[in-house]
């Protein structure tokens, strides 16, 4: 797949074979957050690679899942992410960090969708309660978590009408409405 491709193909996957991931296969994502552009080269962001299943567990709690499906729902026991990549900012003075993290995160979700995996940015996250977990100083932030795994859910997406949510039809496949792109694209003057 070239990279056009994966960005089109890629979409939020909430549900997890339970397959543990390689550990270099995380490193080779964060790799590819390191190498992300980086407002004036400041690069301000680190991160926690997690895969052992008690962090793993006590991670997961702090992490508010899919807000638009009612009712309440987070994933099963046997759908849980198997690895996370917890997105920390040292300086949030830099008043360019948040777009840092979105380069980041996109080379994160990309380099894992063309692995064959589903990953979730959350930023729905109990900040605090990471920053206990994982002993993480208070000059450090946390930004967002990153779950990854191995795909157990099917994303698709339509054609936006009236309303952004996202919806789970009955066969559990997930719908995105994304804005057409005649409705957002301006060609030579603003209409
Ligand atoms: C900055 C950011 C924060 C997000 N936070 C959450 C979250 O806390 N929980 C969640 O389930 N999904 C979260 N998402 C995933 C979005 O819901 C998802 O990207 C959106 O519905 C579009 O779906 P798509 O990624 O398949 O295009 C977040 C996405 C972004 C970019």
């Amino acid at each position: 797949m070239n990279v056009y491709d994966m960005i089109i193909s890629r979409r939020t996957i909430r549900r997890f074979h339970q397959k543990p991931l390689d550990l270099e296969l995380l490193k080779k994502f964060v790799n590819a957050a390191r190498l992300a552009p980086s407002a004036a080269n400041l690069q301000p962001l680190e991160y926690i690679i997690v895969t052992e299943k008690k962090l793993c567990a006590q991670l997961f709690e702090t992490l508010g899942w899919a807000a638009y499906i009612q009712p309440k729902w987070t994933p099963s026991e046997h759908e849980r992410p198997t690895a996370y990549i917890v997105v920390l900012v040292k300086d949030i003075k830099n008043p360019y960090y948040q777009r840092d993290v979105g380069f980041a995160t996109e080379n994160i979700v990309l380099a894992a969708e063309a692995d064959g995996l589903g990953s979730c940015i959350l930023c729905n996250i109990n900040r605090e309660k990471i920053q206990n977990i994982f002993k993480i100083p208070q000059i450090i932030t946390v930004d967002s978590v990153i779950a990854l795994g191995y795909k157990a859910e099917k994303s698709v997406v339509e054609d936006m009408d009236d309303s952004v949510k996202y919806w789970r039809d009955e066969h559990d496949v997930l719908h995105v409405p994304k804005r057409k792109l005649d409705d957002i694209i301006h060609i030579n003057k603003f209409s």
